[in-house]
């Protein structure tokens, strides 16, 4: 079963297609350790409003990931959840390999990929592994924050057609054309989700990080396409996150 059509089926078993993101503000050394509590405690409160966490360096790069983060995605696993690595895969493809079996082998049903990599030497590697463990590779295909213009916005001549398109247009064709599990489409531009679900449609899901703390709204989103959102401080460092998580779940679920 393809990463997509399990989440998918996660998102209507659990009632919510809300992805936290278990993300905490830096600790200096004598704290570390206690983030990996945090962690757990938040996953415990928050799991009945979710499909999926994602995880990304923010507990990583203190916890170690098999000393840490893979003991988070096995309570994930428990509790009913996928488990998603953030950690937006970007190098050449004998280093993005290995990087792909270290997070598929801590058992993550998906990292994010970026696309600017381009496929050989770069994505196709990693979609091997994937293809080969069975798991998902979701595209970046437009950032949350303000920069992602420069980048994911920019005008770029399509080195097949030679047309003129924007940078985001051609890895919406690519998150296509590879099958990827998700597109990852920033919920702070509404009207980038829009453009880029008409070539989508229902075959790759957007999957929408940005609401709450960038100021992201979840009807906008889900109106103009989104499928799942990524909620990160906003339930993850709220004072009851358990109650911050079934809001957001709430309101996706009146705007589906
Ligand atoms: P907040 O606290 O802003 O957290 O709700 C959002 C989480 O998602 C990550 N993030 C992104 N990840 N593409 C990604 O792959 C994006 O465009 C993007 N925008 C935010 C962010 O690092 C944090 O973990």
């Amino acid at each position: 079963m393809t990463f997509s059509v399990q989440l998918e089926l996660t998102a209507t078993r659990k009632k919510s297609n809300i992805i936290l993101a278990l993300d905490f503000p830096f600790e200096k050394a004598e704290q570390r350790r206690q983030l990996l509590s945090t962690a757990q405690r938040v996953l415990g409160a928050a799991y009945p409003f979710l499909c999926a966490v994602k995880i990304n360096h923010h507990l990583t790069l203190p916890l170690g990931l098999f000393d840490g983060v893979q003991s988070l995605v096995q309570k994930a696993h428990d509790l009913g959840l996928l488990a998603i690595m953030d950690c937006k895969v970007n190098d050449i493809g004998a280093t993005n390999q290995v990087i792909a079996e270290y997070y598929y082998s801590a058992g993550f049903d998906a990292l994010i990929a970026n696309p600017f990599i381009g496929w050989e030497e770069g994505l196709k590697p990693i979609f091997d592994v994937a293809g080969r463990t069975q798991r998902g590779v979701i595209l970046l295909v437009y950032m949350s924050h303000k920069g992602a213009l420069e980048g994911y916005g920019q005008t770029v001549v399509d080195a097949e057609t030679g047309e003129k398109t924007p940078q985001y247009i051609t890895f919406a064709k690519k998150a296509l054309q590879y099958k990827a599990g998700g597109a990852i489409v920033g919920a702070t531009y509404p009207e980038k989700i829009r453009e880029i679900h008409h070539i989508l449609k229902e075959k790759v899901p957007i999957i929408s990080p940005g609401i709450g703390a960038q100021g992201g709204e979840v009807e906008a989103a889900i109106k103009a396409g989104a499928r799942y959102l990524i909620v990160g401080r906003a339930v993850a460092q709220a004072a009851d996150p358990a109650a911050a998580a079934k809001a957001f779940r709430d309101s996706a679920k009146q705007a589906l």
